[in-house]
């Protein structure tokens, strides 16, 4: 039976860190410069307060300045873009992160068109969003960037694959498509209304799945073989009365079919992260005209 290679995105992720850390402290000795990173979290919804506060402590370990705007829920979509406004031309800052969902009385896309594109680390600008997918320079989006840096360090090409992707958000399914066509594969879309969605996913060579659905993904929809990035995050009731995390496959039932496959956690969340405080490095230099580190 083949043996599935379990993917370490945290390995992975530690690395990058480390990368980003490093590169702070060169761009501080070559320039005087600090990167700075601000995320702006409007309202008090729990899980929204987790993810910043830990991006925030990952930017600081990196030597990346943290600021956070913490607004109420009854914050106006007005005032919300004063704030926004402000940012944009504070030097100190370098990357804005609006973290979502925003209340309902607010369209997140007009926020975050507000954003100045140099320093939209989420990469969720239209500017940056049309870049991604004419091949211009663009700040890419962390979620589906992280999956692409774990897919190149399994696979020696990607080239000519067949990849599928299942669910089409703005934050994950649409611009790993993008991602994955510039890497010259034959990118399909699956969504909620695809048809014989089993069938489309048992031609993949590269399946990349976010759409939240625990355990979605069974053993027998697998192509021998195939590379499994799972962005998924849910948790479930788990036989002793406690509940753990499962991705959007069946990972024990890909052990032994698929050729390696991301752990839910231990996969791509920490890679989230990670490709934020890259992006945030990487905007502080073409903010400035300096040479961008390749990492
Ligand atoms: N909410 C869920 N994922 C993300 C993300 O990648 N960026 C922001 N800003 N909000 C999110």
């Amino acid at each position: 039976m083949l043996e599935t290679k379990r993917i370490d995105g945290k390995a992975r992720a530690d690395r990058l860190v480390a990368e980003v850390a490093a590169a702070a402290v060169a761009l501080k000795a070559g320039s005087g410069v600090v990167p700075g990173l601000c995320a702006v979290l409007v309202g008090s919804d729990p899980a929204s307060r987790i993810y910043v506060r830990n991006k925030g402590k990952a930017a600081a370990s990196t030597g990346i300045t943290s600021f956070q705007e913490n607004l109420p829920e009854t914050t106006s979509a007005a005032e919300l873009l004063a704030l926004i406004a402000k940012l944009n031309v504070d030097d100190r800052v370098d990357g804005i992160l609006v973290q979502l969902p925003l209340p309902k009385h607010i369209d997140p896309q007009r926020v975050i068109d507000a954003i100045d594109p140099s320093k939209d680390v989420d990469g969720f600008h239209a500017q940056n969003i049309g870049r991604l997918w004419s091949g211009g320079k663009a700040l890419v989006p962390c979620t589906p960037y992280g999956c692409l840096m774990l897919l190149r360090d399994v696979l020696p090409s990607l080239a000519g694959a067949e990849a599928v992707v299942l669910g089409r958000s703005n934050i994950v399914g649409k611009p790993m498509a993008a991602l994955l066509l510039a890497e010259n594969c034959t990118v399909t879309l699956v969504h909620s209304k695809s048809r014989n969605i089993p069938a489309i996913l048992r031609r993949a060579d590269i399946l990349v799945a976010a759409v939240g659905r625990p355990e979605m993904v069974r053993g027998d929809w697998l192509k021998p073989g195939v590379t499994v990035v799972d962005v998924g995050i849910s948790r479930i009731a788990a036989a002793d009365g406690k509940s753990k995390l499962v991705g959007d496959v069946a990972f024990a039932e890909a052990q032994g079919i698929a050729g390696a496959i991301t752990p839910v956690p231990g996969g791509i969340g920490p890679m989230t992260i990670a490709c934020l405080l890259r992006n945030t490095l990487i905007a502080a230099h073409r903010r400035r005209g300096l040479s961008e580190p390749a990492i």
